[in-house]
C-alpha cells in the first residue's frame, strides 16, 4: 500500500501545481526511441525535486498511436511501447510516496477503430447491436454514396468514412477514431467500469478529452452555421453524464479535469457545477496574446465566470496540442487561431524566453491550479519537424498546410553530453531533435542558476511552502499603462512588466523572485515579472 500523503489532502487540487507527461517524449527508459514508464519511474525524483503537487499523462493505452495515444484500443492495459500494467502501478505507488498523485486520461468521445467493438461492430453488419455503440448510418444521395450529414471535423476532412457495407461511420477526428454513441447504455457503462478500474489503482483524477463533444443531437442532424445548439458541441445530455461520473469520482475522493474549449463563459462553467467536473482548463488564458490589457481582461472573466460555481480556476500555458510558449511569446503577432489551434508568425526567441519567465511567475500567482506541460520548465522552443517525419494526423488531414502539433512533442533533453541529449541511450528517438537541444537540457539547467529550470523549481518551492498563493481572492493594484499589478494574501504581490519600458516598484517589500534582473535603478524592466512580499 501506498504511504499516506501529507496533510493538504482533501481539496489538493484547489491549488495543486500538475505537471503534463506526454509518455512518448518524457524519457526513454529501455532504448528503443520512444519514451516509457521506466524512463517516468527513473525521473520521479526529477519531479519531486521541480515540486510538483501530481502528473498528468496523456494516454499510455494500447494503442496503434495514430493520433499519439487518444486513439485507444483498450483502456484496462498499458500500450506495450510505454510497458505494463503491473509497471503502472508501481510507477503510480512510487509517485504517492514521493508525494505526487496520478492523472490519467480517458478519451471518451472516440477510441481506435482497433478496439475490439469497432472490430465487432464492423464484423457484425448494419441493424446489429454491435454497431449501436457507435454512429453508423446509410449514406445519402440515390446510392447512399454521400456522407450522412454535413459536419465538419475537428481536424480537417471528412467526419464520416464509408464501409464496405455500404454504411458510414461517424470520426470527428481521424477516420481510426470512430466516435462513440453515447445514447447507448452500454458505453456509459463500460466508461464508468473504466474509470473505476484506474480509480482502483490509486489514480487521483482524470482528464477528459474533448470533453464536449461526446454528445450528440439525436439524428444527427446537418450543422446550420450560427444556429444553436451545436449537433455535437456542448450537448445538454453531457451534464448527465458527467453526474454519473462525479458521483463515482466522489467514491474514491477523486478528481476530474476537463477538456473544454468553449468560448462560452456561461456554458462553460456549467460543467463546473458542484455535482459536475471539478476543474476544466482555461483555454481563454493560453490562447491569449501577450497584451497587459487583454490578460487582465482574460483573467477577470476566468475569476468571474468560476465563481458562481465555487470552482477554482485553472492556468495553463502550454500543453500537447499548441505552439511552445517562448516561441508564441516571442512572434509579434501572438494571436490564436482555434481552426488549426497555432499561433501567429516568425519569432524571436530571446523576447519570447523573457515573457515566457514572467509568465511562468503570473501563471504560478494567479488563484486556483496550475498545469506545467513537460519542457515548459526548459524553456524549450517549438522544433521544426522535416515534412517527412512528421507523425501528427492533423498535418495529414490538412493536406500538408497546417504544421501539425509534434512540434511541441519532441523528446525531452535531458543530459547535454549524451546521445539524443540523454532521452534515451539507444535508438534515434521517434521525432528528430533539433541540433540545439543540449543547450536546454535539464543537467545543464540545473547547475544555472538563472536557468528556466532554476527559475521554475525556486517558484514552485516558494508557492508550496509560502502563504498567499494559490486558492483564494486576487486584488487588482493601481498600475501604469501596461502593468499588472495584484495582490493576493498575507502580503503577496506580483506585477507583470508589459510595458515599453522599465517600471519602479513600491517601497518597503521584500523581493521574493522575479523573473529577470532588475536594472541599475532598482526598476523592473519590460516582460518581466516579480513577487513581492509586504
Ligand atoms: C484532444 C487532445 C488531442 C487529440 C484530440 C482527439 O484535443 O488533446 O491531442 O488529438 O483530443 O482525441
Amino acid at each position: 500500500m501506498a504511504a499516506p500523503l501529507p496533510p493538504r489532502t482533501d481539496d489538493w487540487w484547489r491549488d495543486a501545481a500538475i505537471y503534463q507527461i506526454y509518455p512518448r517524449s518524457f524519457a526513454d527508459g529501455d532504448g528503443d526511441g520512444t519514451g516509457d514508464l521506466a524512463g517516468v519511474r527513473a525521473k520521479l525524483p526529477y519531479l519531486a525535486q521541480l515540486g510538483v503537487d501530481a502528473v498528468w499523462f496523456t494516454p499510455w493505452y494500447a494503442s496503434p498511436l495514430i493520433d499519439g495515444g487518444y486513439d485507444v484500443a483498450d483502456y484496462r492495459t498499458i500500450d506495450p511501447a510505454f510497458g505494463t500494467l503491473a509497471e503502472a502501478e508501481k510507477l503510480i505507488a512510487e509517485a504517492r510516496n514521493l508525494g505526487i498523485r496520478t492523472i490519467v486520461d480517458v478519451v471518451p468521445n472516440h477510441v481506435s477503430d482497433q478496439h475490439a467493438w469497432f472490430q465487432a461492430a464492423l464484423a457484425a453488419g448494419p441493424g446489429s447491436a454491435e454497431r449501436e455503440r457507435f454512429h453508423f448510418r446509410p449514406g445519402r444521395g440515390p446510392d447512399g454514396e454521400l456522407p450522412p450529414n454535413d459536419w465538419p471535423s475537428q481536424f480537417s476532412g471528412t467526419t464520416w468514412t464509408r464501409v464496405p457495407d455500404g454504411e458510414w461511420y461517424l470520426h470527428l477526428f481521424t477516420p481510426e477514431q470512430p466516435d462513440l454513441n453515447w445514447a447507448n447504455p452500454e458505453v456509459r457503462r463500460e466508461h464508468e467500469d473504466v474509470l473505476r478500474f484506474w480509480f482502483e489503482r490509486g489514480v487521483a483524477g482524470v482528464r477528459i478529452d474533448s470533453a464536449a463533444l461526446p454528445a450528440k443531437a439525436p439524428g444527427l442532424p446537418d450543422f446550420v452555421e450560427g444556429v444553436d445548439p451545436h449537433p455535437y458541441i456542448d450537448q445538454d445530455d453531457l451534464h448527465d453524464i458527467y453526474r454519473s461520473w462525479r458521483a463515482i469520482a466522489d467514491e474514491y475522493g477523486a478528481v476530474f479535469v476537463g477538456e473544454v474549449w468553449l468560448p462560452d463563459a456561461e456554458r462553460f462553467a456549467r460543467y463546473l457545477r458542484p455535482d459536475e467536473l471539478h476543474t476544466a482548463f482555461n483555454f481563454n488564458f493560453l490562447t491569449c496574446p501577450w497584451d497587459a490589457g487583454r490578460l487582465h481582461r482574460a483573467i477577470d472573466d476566468t475569476l468571474a465566470e468560476h465563481a458562481p460555481v465555487g470552482a477554482p480556476a485553472t492556468w495553463v500555458l502550454c500543453n500537447h496540442d499548441v505552439t511552445r510558449t517562448v516561441t508564441r511569446y516571442g512572434r509579434e503577432d501572438t494571436g490564436f487561431d482555434f481552426a488549426t489551434k497555432t499561433f501567429g508568425t516568425p519569432t524571436d526567441l530571446e523576447l519570447g524566453t523573457r515573457r515566457a519567465r514572467a509568465a511562468a511567475l503570473l501563471t504560478l500567482a494567479l488563484p486556483g491550479s496550475v498545469y506545467v506541460y513537460q519542457g515548459e520548465e526548459l524553456g524549450l522552443p517549438e522544433a521544426d519537424i522535416p515534412h517527412d517525419r512528421i507523425q501528427d494526423p492533423m498535418h495529414y488531414r490538412s493536406g500538408g498546410t497546417d504544421p501539425g502539433r509534434d512540434g511541441c512533442r519532441v523528446p525531452m533533453p535531458w543530459a547535454a553530453d549524451e546521445p539524443y541529449s540523454g532521452f534515451g541511450s539507444g535508438t534515434e528517438p521517434w521525432l528528430p531533435q533539433p541540433d540545439d537541444w543540449p543547450v536546454h537540457a535539464a543537467d545543464r539547467q540545473a547547475t544555472d542558476p538563472d536557468s528556466m529550470l532554476a527559475l521554475y523549481r525556486e517558484a514552485l518551492r516558494l508557492r508550496r511552502s509560502g502563504t498567499g498563493f494559490g486558492d483564494g481572492p486576487l486584488t487588482w493594484l493601481p498600475a501604469p499603462e501596461g502593468v499588472l499589478s495584484f495582490a493576493r494574501t498575507d502580503g503577496l504581490m506580483c506585477l507583470v512588466n508589459l510595458s515599453a519600458g522599465a517600471v519602479g516598484l513600491p517601497a518597503h517589500r521584500t523581493r521574493l523572485l522575479s523573473s529577470g534582473p532588475l536594472d541599475e535603478e532598482g526598476q523592473l524592466p519590460r516582460d518581466t515579472a516579480v513577487w513581492l512580499r509586504a
